[in-house]
């Protein structure tokens, strides 16, 4: 088998990376070790950023999004005794979207498999190979068994944080990574219930912190701060239940409860890995780098990513110039490193470490963001999503 492109993964970095060739004429196949069944299942975050919005509206995957997201103009901080707004359009002019990760993936496998290039499930043993010279190749055993050769021009390690790739690029002369594991994890929930808020709630809190957010009018999405080492056999709904009712407790306000359809316990960290190509292999999303959940950048960083990527490769294979190929891991890492500070900076702002001291610094900022417009703006532009350059 030949293509101009190999992708390994069909997360969202992979399918819309393939989408965005396609649709530039450059032939590209996406090998995928786990089932369809399985990818769309998956659950993961729901806020998509301005320019998210704007690149899946672009590629012809805005119908589903329009129609069933949420356009959410702001989102609301807590601390006791107060929730204060912060109005992006007014901070900043833009506006973000709830729309699930895991629609955003039905989406583009939808429009993939219907007269998409090929997508290939159930594949096993993926192995990018001879990235330093001009023809990798990935070799990997189909889903009936048989050992194959994909021959290319270029590779996108776009497999998660999990796949091969990123061991590879990491095995050239300059691979380094920076990590940073939270002493916090989430306990998250999908319930039937209609949201109690019309924008998320990040409610910072003594007993710990806790998010409101939504996937559509009748389906919240909740979590709580826990500790890492918490099972969550130990966390019965009713228990969940008075624990958000507590951290987000303000006068005049209930919150709605109803079936919990799922829960799950998150672990928290930052990780950057570096470069994010060795010569034909390039990384983009979960692969390259991971970040907490407060601020949900992981699906937009990715989307960016494949933004570069998709721009790099149609320049170097349909133009032969090198130049935005070799810039691409630098213009990548500029916005992975704004978007890891602006996850850590959430993160620390509102999970509570049981330090008193922190206690009061992490209030003394809230309280600056809810009251200068300087600092609610510097928030809102990075929520909404900075432009991509
Ligand atoms: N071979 C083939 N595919 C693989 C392999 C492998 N050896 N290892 C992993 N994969 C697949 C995974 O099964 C997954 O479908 O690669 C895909 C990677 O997708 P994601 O983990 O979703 O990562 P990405 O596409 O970068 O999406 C970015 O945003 O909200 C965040 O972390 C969240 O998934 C999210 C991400
Ligand atoms: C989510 O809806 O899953 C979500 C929303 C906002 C975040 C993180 C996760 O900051």
């Amino acid at each position: 088998m030949r293509t101009q492109v190999g992708i390994i993964g069909a997360g969202p970095a992979g399918l819309l990376l393939s989408r965005l060739l396609t649709l530039q004429g450059i032939d590209n196949v996406v090998l995928e070790n786990r089932s369809r069944e399985y990818v769309e299942a998956r659950i993961r975050a729901g806020i998509l950023e301005q320019h998210t919005v704007d690149t899946l509206t672009e590629v012809g995957l805005g119908d589903r999004l329009h129609r069933e997201g949420l356009e959410h103009h702001g989102i609301y901080l807590q601390h006791p005794g107060t929730r204060h707004k912060l109005d992006f359009p007014e901070l900043c002019g833009r506006t973000v979207w709830v729309y699930g990760q895991t629609e955003v993936t039905k989406d583009l496998i939808k429009a993939q498999l219907d007269g998409g290039p090929p997508l290939l499930f159930e594949v096993s043993d993926v192995i990018p190979e001879d990235v330093d010279s001009d023809s990798p190749r990935i070799r990997f055993t189909d889903a009936d068994g048989n050992p194959q050769v994909l021959e290319c021009d270029a590779v996108a390690g776009t497999d998660g944080f999990h796949g091969p790739s990123r061991a590879v690029v990491q095995q050239g002369p300059t691979g380094r990574t920076w990590e940073r594991t939270y002493p916090y994890a989430w306990l998250g929930i999908l319930a039937d219930a209609a949201p109690a808020t019309d924008e998320l709630i990040y409610a910072w809190h003594p007993e710990g912190f806790a998010l409101y957010s939504m996937r559509s009018p009748k389906v919240s999405r909740l979590y709580l701060q826990v500790d890492p080492s918490e099972k969550i056999e130990d966390w019965s709904d009713d228990r969940i239940w008075d624990n958000l009712a507590t951290r987000f407790a303000l006068d005049g306000w209930e919150l709605t409860t109803g079936t919990v359809t799922e829960k799950s316990i998150l672990p928290m960290r930052s990780f950057v890995s570096a470069p994010m190509r060795r010569g034909r292999l390039f990384l983009a999303g979960d692969a390259g780098h991971i970040v907490p959940p407060t601020g949900a950048k992981g699906l937009n960083l990715a989307v960016a990513d494949v933004t570069l990527l998709a721009q790099a490769l149609v320049r170097l294979l349909q133009e032969k110039q090198n130049d935005l190929v070799d810039s691409y891991s630098d213009r990548a890492l500029a916005r992975v490193w704004r978007c890891t500070h602006f996850s850590w900076f959430m993160t620390s702002m509102l999970h509570r470490s049981g330090d008193d001291f922190d206690a009061e610094m992490q209030l003394s900022q809230l309280r600056r963001v809810c009251s200068s417009e300087a600092a609610a703006r510097e928030l809102a532009e990075n929520y909404t999503g900075l432009p991509i350059e």
